[in-house]
C-alpha cells in the first residue's frame, strides 16, 4: 500500500493513450512535448565529452552546494549574460525536480502549506509538491498575443499558507519568457508590495521574521511603474 503522496489513479492519461497508439501504429508524427536536449536533434560539438576523461574526475569530492570550480563556472555564464550572481548563491543540483523538492523541504511545512504554481505550466507540479506533502495552488498566467505572469492572478492564489511562488522562464509548455517586470512582483519578498496595473499596485508578499503574508499597497509608487 503506497502513501497518499502517491497518485491513486496511475492508468494513462486520454494524452498519453493517444501517443502510445500513435507511436504504436508507427505513422510519423511531431512530438511537440519533447523535452529532452539529447533526443531534439541538436549537433553538439565533437570533443563534448572528452573533459568526462579529465584525470581530476578520478578524486571524489563531495559538496551539498556542487563543486566550487563549476558554481563559479555558473556564475560566470550569467556574468556574461549580463546577470550579476555570486558564486555563493548558485546550488547545483543533479535535476530540477530534486531542485524543487529540496526548496519544498527548506520552505514548507508538510502540514497544509503551499506554493502557487503558474497554470498553463508544467503538469508534474501537482505530483511533485504532493510528494513532499505540499499543495499546488494555481495561478493564472493571463494571454494578451503571449503568455503572461499577471499580478491579480497571483493575488488571488495567495493565501495564508503560502510559502513560495514557481515561475517558470521560459515556462513549458507557452514557451513564454518574464519580462523584468513581470518578474518584480516575485523578486521582492522583503518590501512591502509589489504589483501593478499601470497606476495601482497591490499584494501580499511576507515581511521577514513573520510568518504570514502582508497585504499592503504601493498605490502610485516607483515599484509599480512599468519598467
Ligand atoms: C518546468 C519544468 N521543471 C522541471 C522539469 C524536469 O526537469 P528535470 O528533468 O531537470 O527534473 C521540466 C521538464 O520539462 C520542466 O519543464
Amino acid at each position: 500500500m503506497f502513501s497518499s503522496r502517491v497518485p491513486r489513479e496511475l492508468a494513462p492519461n486520454r494524452l498519453s493513450a493517444a501517443v502510445a497508439a500513435r507511436r504504436a501504429a508507427t505513422r510519423p508524427y511531431l512530438d511537440l512535448t519533447t523535452t529532452n536536449p539529447t533526443m531534439a536533434g541538436f549537433v553538439y560539438p565533437p570533443d563534448m565529452l572528452q573533459a568526462l576523461a579529465d584525470d581530476r574526475g578520478r578524486t571524489y569530492q563531495p559538496g551539498p552546494f556542487g563543486l566550487r570550480t563549476a558554481r563559479r563556472a555558473v556564475a560566470a555564464d550569467y556574468a556574461r549574460r549580463g546577470i550579476s550572481v555570486a558564486e555563493d548563491r548558485v546550488v547545483l543540483t543533479a535535476s530540477t525536480s530534486e531542485a524543487y523538492t529540496l526548496l519544498f523541504k527548506l520552505l514548507c511545512e508538510p502540514s497544509g502549506d503551499e506554493v502557487a504554481v503558474p497554470a498553463p505550466s508544467y503538469p508534474l507540479f501537482d505530483h511533485l509538491t504532493r510528494l513532499d506533502g505540499v499543495r499546488a495552488r494555481p495561478y493564472l498566467l493571463q494571454y494578451h498575443g503571449r503568455w503572461e505572469l499577471d499580478a491579480h492572478g497571483l493575488d488571488a492564489a495567495w493565501s495564508e499558507r503560502t510559502r513560495a511562488v514557481l515561475v517558470v522562464s521560459p515556462n513549458n509548455p507557452t514557451g513564454s519568457r518574464l519580462t523584468a517586470f513581470q518578474s518584480s512582483p516575485c523578486t521582492r519578498t522583503t518590501g512591502p508590495s509589489v504589483s501593478h496595473s499601470r497606476q495601482r499596485a497591490r499584494a501580499r508578499w511576507p515581511r521577514p521574521g513573520s510568518s504570514s503574508p502582508t497585504r499592503a499597497s504601493t498605490r502610485g509608487s516607483r515599484s509599480s511603474r512599468r519598467r
